[in-house]
């Protein structure tokens, strides 16, 4: 797959960990920084990676910063991107089961290494279950037309 990867400087300890596993396992990876330990805000990383995700430039995108909480609200603003705050592998699996989750967005400072290293691979193996859960998402591209429309009309 073609991912991106995008962490503030909370993630930044973690971001060339995630990259290097990412590359070994043959993703291909656009790396969107923080490429130094200094502080960025979130939403400047989350729109360079939910936007290509939006624009289907990339197949998913992760985000890291201190809670995995901001980078997931500035990237759910994106159409199309369905942006999930995950913290263990039931989280995780569910994202992608129910949620078909595009972007997976993780705390710095809640997980440790390994757990985010197994949680990347449960995501990225683990699809989509269709069914109900497609006429879910749906739903949602639908509330983002609905709003899109409504701010043309006004
Ligand atoms: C940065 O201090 C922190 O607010 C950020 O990493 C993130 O946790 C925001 O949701």
């Amino acid at each position: 797959m073609r991912i991106a990867v995008g962490t503030d400087h909370r993630g930044f300890a973690i971001r060339e960990k995630i990259i290097e596993s990412l590359r070994q396992r043959g993703h291909e990876v656009l790396d969107f920084g923080t490429f130094s330990p200094e502080a960025v805000d979130y939403p400047d990383v989350a729109v360079e990676v939910a936007g290509r995700v939006s624009r289907g430039e990339v197949d998913r995108g992760v985000l890291v910063c201190g809670t995995g909480l901001g980078m997931c609200i500035a990237a759910n603003k994106f159409p199309g991107v369905r942006a999930t705050p995950c913290h263990d592998d039931l989280t995780v699996e569910l994202s992608r089961r129910h949620n078909d989750s595009n972007v997976l967005c993780l705390s710095a400072d809640l997980l440790g290494e390994r757990l985010i290293d197994r949680m990347i691979e449960v995501w990225l193996n683990t699809p989509f279950d269709g069914g109900r859960h497609a006429r879910r998402v749906e739903k949602i591209a639908d509330l983002e037309r609905r709003v899109e429309e409504e701010k043309q009309a006004t």
